[in-house]
């Protein structure tokens, strides 16, 4: 199985998928890189492992039918969104039924929605006074964090939390769920009824 991993910013989570592909853990390959600015820390990861990259002119029209070529010329089955900050076009949506994810720092639906990302999640979090947070992984759909919900863990809010402790030990929890998931996927272990995603068992 062939992936492209989208990010905007450090890329922790594109590193915890890409070497979990490298050492095998991950029976797939990450052959793209796609970021949604020049900056992004992503890119020097992606060097770093000789992954291409590629950035996306997000200012011109729709990115997602530019974009759609590189995707089928690198064969790519599965598009991993980490971090990435710019909404998914419906052209990439219908191209990838069911076959695009991302992973979100709260545990959905509580804290999703257009604004809800990275520090801000954690922001809102602590304000709540919720004791209880987590990470999702889901299904991308036409709206805001609103795709069907494939695996979701729950992370403690410390009474002393800030945003970037909370942060810190969400990230830790998705660089093992996101990876997990993707592996069920390029085994062909998830499915999808409605919105219930199934993940059966590895044996
Ligand atoms: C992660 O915490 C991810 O869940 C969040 O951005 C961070 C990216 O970190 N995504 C969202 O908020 C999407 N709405 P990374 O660049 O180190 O992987």
């Amino acid at each position: 199985m062939n992936i492209a991993i989208f990010a905007s910013g450090g890329g922790s989570n594109f590193q915890a998928i890409a070497d979990a592909c490298a050492d095998g853990s991950i029976p797939a390959r990450v052959v793209l890189c796609v970021a949604s600015r020049p900056e992004a820390g992503v890119i020097s990861r992606a060097r770093a492992m000789g992954i291409p990259y590629t950035v996306i002119d997000g200012a011109a029209g729709d990115w997602g039918v530019r974009l759609l070529t590189v995707l089928h010329d690198r064969k790519v089955d599965l598009v991993a969104l980490a971090g990435f900050m710019r909404k998914i076009p419906p052209s990439l949506i219908e191209a990838f039924p069911d076959r695009i994810l991302n992973v979100h720092p709260s545990l959905l639906p509580e804290f999703g929605g257009q604004g809800m990302y990275g520090m801000n999640v954690h922001r809102a979090v602590i304000a709540s006074g919720r004791r209880i947070s987590g990470a999702t992984v889901h299904m991308v759909d036409e709206g805001y964090d609103t795709g069907p919900v494939i695996l979701q863990e729950r992370v403690a809010v410390r009474p002393d939390d800030g945003p970037e402790e909370l942060a810190a030990r969400v990230l830790s929890v998705e660089h093992r769920l996101y990876p997990s998931v993707i592996k069920a996927f390029s085994e062909g272990r998830v499915h999808r009824e409605g919105r219930t995603v199934h993940i059966r068992p590895e044996h």
